[in-house]
């Protein structure tokens, strides 16, 4: 069941000061983001929690989605404390019903969206083609590909002109990785749909960026490669920082691909 936060939308952020609440533009400048409707996919950890947390700081208004209610609930109560609204509903990407009743309960609350974040992904065991299960092969791509195809398709016709779609892709949908196939895959069709995306919305006036982070320390790589060395990554926060400025540019300009990376390279 969804649930929300009872700050009313035309509540003032407590971070304005009365300069800034006469002068709107100030705080156009400042908090470009301030009121915006964002929807973000996977938040209940990771690099999504860290997105919807830049944002909430930003002053946006948020619709956040994930299958684990109990984190959910954690998340909605953490960032209700930022004085934004913050709609979560629990959303399994891979169900075509779920992700439209997801929308429909964003539509409700908020009417429109200005951001989407494509954040919720999975990996997959370290396997050869000849050992990964097709089971497997079919949760990633599902989750991964589908989701995000899934998600954007019925959040379309909530977003309007000026709006801003970031889909987190990896550094995996430009380079392989031995192992990791189905990840692999479902990031290099990834960038496929985003860049076609990108075209299909160009003239509509709506921005799309391709989002590539490198090794990033989450619970993601407990998955595949539990041993990697967590100190040589970039943490989930620098890598929100990265989308979030990306996200605040003006609506007539555009970062279509961006690259974060740890200094020291790919591990
Ligand atoms: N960590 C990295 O090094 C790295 C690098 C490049 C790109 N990425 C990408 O960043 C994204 C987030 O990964 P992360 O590293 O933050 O991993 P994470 O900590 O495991 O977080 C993944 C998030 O996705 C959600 N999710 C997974 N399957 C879902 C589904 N079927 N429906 C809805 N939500 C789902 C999870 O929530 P629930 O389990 O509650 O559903 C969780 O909130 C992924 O797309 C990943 O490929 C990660």
């Amino acid at each position: 069941m969804a649930r929300k936060s009872s700050t009313p939308l035309s509540k003032k952020s407590s971070r304005q000061t009365p300069d800034e609440g006469v002068r709107g533009y100030t705080i156009k400048v400042k908090y470009p983001l301030q009121r915006k409707i964002a929807l973000v996919t996977g938040t209940t950890q990771g690099i999504g929690l860290a997105i919807a947390r830049a944002l909430a700081i930003e002053g946006c208004h948020l619709a956040l989605c994930g299958r684990n209610e109990s984190r959910l609930r954690q998340v909605q109560t953490e960032l209700s404390r930022r004085k934004v609204r913050v709609l979560t509903v629990p959303c399994d990407v891979r169900d075509e019903q779920n992700v439209e009743e997801m929308v429909t309960a964003v539509r409700r609350e908020f009417g429109h969206i200005d951001i989407l974040v494509n954040n919720a992904g999975i990996a997959h065991p370290n396997q050869t083609v000849s050992q990964l299960p097709v089971k497997q092969w079919n949760e990633v791509i599902a989750t991964n590909l589908t989701g995000m195809f899934l998600v954007t398709s019925a959040a379309l016709p909530l977003i309007k002109r000026g709006a801003v779609i970031a889909n987190n892709l990896s550094i995996a949908a430009k380079r392989v990785f031995p192992g990791s196939s189905a990840y692999n895959a479902s990031k290099h069709g990834a960038l496929g749909f985003t860049n076609t995306l990108r075209e299909e919305l160009r003239d509509r006036g709506i921005r799309v960026i391709a989002f590539l982070p490198g090794a990033t320390d989450t619970a993601l790589w407990d998955v595949f490669w539990p041993e990697a060395p967590r100190n040589k990554m970039v943490s989930p926060a620098t890598v929100a920082q990265a989308v979030v400025n990306a996200l605040k540019l003006p609506a007539e300009s555009t970062i279509e691909e961006l690259s974060i990376l740890p200094a020291s390279g790919t591990l």
